[in-house]
């Protein structure tokens, strides 16, 4: 019987556990093509006078088997599937009639328009396979089905394609750390958990651009619009997140930076769990980490620094409500990175000096990370309450302090 390859294939998945599937050929095409019939339980045995090392690994894993030799027709049978992905057109051809005489069906490497299968290109994301094959003979581009394939893969990986009315939504609440501003900065899981929201409730410095992605039946929550007031706010953001959960609904709460560093995310946690509405996390790449590194600068490095510590400067040393022992922080000897302290950096910078640390220290103070206006200002510890006035720096910034800021600028402190 003959295959006319103009008319369209009729796609299926095969269950091969168990099951014969020969490879006749031992070069890289078979070598690209056992692991996945491994993976699917196939008895997979290989038929070829040489094979690849890859393939003997395989062999001598017990993975595949394998006959030394040219190809015989009686390899086919009580075979499934055969795959002909022998360099010689004579032999894929004779493979070919073999598993015609068989009724079994073969893919072969050299020539799809003659095989009576074809392999597609195939990706795999939560649960779900996708296969693309070429319809018609001029379709049949493997660069062409590949691209599509990864395309395809990649949405659903990040959340872009996410078929949302065809998934079931479990509710409850997940905490998304957005990274500093950037969302070419947010994991492929914080995308995913955006896409696959009822929700959202979205603060300030969350990456606010991801939200214009966002579905149009999705309700948006601006943190920024809800009551004035540290602890007024965070408690109407529990309210709503709990009462949205309850009403079934799947909550993505979406904060700059990581929810767990000076993010109140934990709060959210314990008044989840005291409601009874289950609350997972993705974390999030933090600001002081993330945006001295955007502005070039590390927080650690070999021979400089063996230590970072990472200090909210919200409230100035001396302060009844501090928690900070920043004398102790003054010996420390590594890098420190203050957060919140564009208000207070003089009065630590001061107290800093006075615990130990030297007026030369160098400072970086890296404002606006990720944004349009992102800039440094580089300075050093007896000099940062005036540079900071006299530059007008505004938060969100953050301060590095320590000798990674001239590992990173060399120039401005020789
Ligand atoms: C309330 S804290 C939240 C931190 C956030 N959870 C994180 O992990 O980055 C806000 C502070 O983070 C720092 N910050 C956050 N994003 C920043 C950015 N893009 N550029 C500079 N500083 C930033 C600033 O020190 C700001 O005052």
């Amino acid at each position: 019987m003959t295959t006319d390859p103009a008319l369209p294939t009729y796609p299926a998945g095969l269950r091969l556990a168990g099951r014969k599937v020969v490879v006749v050929g031992g070069g890289n095409v078979a070598q690209r093509r056992l692991p996945a019939l491994i993976a699917a339980g196939a008895r997979a045995h290989v038929v070829s006078p040489h094979v690849t090392p890859a393939i003997e690994g395989l062999v001598g894993s017990g993975e595949v088997s394998w006959a030394p030799r040219g190809f015989e027709a009686a390899d086919l049978d009580d075979a499934w599937y055969v795959v002909a992905a022998t360099g010689d057109p004579a032999v894929n051809e004779q493979v070919g009639r073999a598993a015609e005489e068989r009724r079994t069906f073969c893919v072969r490497s050299d020539d799809a328009d003659r095989a009576t299968a074809l392999t597609p290109a195939v990706g795999r994301h939560a649960g779900l396979v996708v296969a693309v094959l070429g319809e018609r003979p001029g379709d049949r581009d493997p660069r062409r089905s590949a691209g599509v394939r990864d395309e395809v893969v990649e949405g659903l990986r990040e959340g872009r394609l996410a078929a949302r009315h065809h998934r079931r939504r479990t509710p409850g609440v997940v905490l998304v750390g957005g990274g500093p501003g950037d969302p070419e900065l947010l994991s492929v899981a914080a995308r995913k958990a955006l896409m696959e929201a009822d929700v959202v409730v979205a603060d300030r410095l969350a990456p606010r651009e991801a939200l214009g992605d966002l579905p149009a039946d999705v309700e948006l929550v601006d943190v920024a619009k809800l009551p004035r007031g540290r602890s007024a706010a965070q408690e109407e953001i529990n309210r709503v997140i709990v009462e949205r959960a309850l009403a079934g609904k799947r909550v993505v709460r979406f904060k700059g930076g990581d929810s767990f560093v000076f993010g109140r995310g934990y709060e959210e946690v314990l008044a989840c769990r005291e409601a009874g509405v289950p609350v997972t996390v993705v974390p999030g790449l933090a600001s002081p980490i993330a945006v001295p590194g955007l502005a070039g600068i590390p927080v650690t490095h070999r021979g400089v620094a063996h230590a970072f510590t990472v200090v909210s400067g919200h409230l100035p040393p001396g302060h009844p409500d501090s928690l900070v022992d920043w004398d102790a922080l003054a010996r420390l000897r590594g890098t420190v990175v203050l957060m919140m302290a564009v208000q207070n950096a003089a009065a630590i910078a001061a107290t800093l000096v006075t615990g130990g640390r030297a007026p030369g220290t160098p400072v970086a103070v890296v404002c606006d990370g990720t944004m349009p206006t992102q800039r440094t200002v580089l300075s050093t510890l007896g000099k940062l309450g005036d540079d900071i006035e006299a530059e007008q720096v505004r938060a969100p910034a953050i301060v590095v302090v320590g000798e990674v800021v001239a590992v990173a600028h060399p120039d401005h402190y020789s």
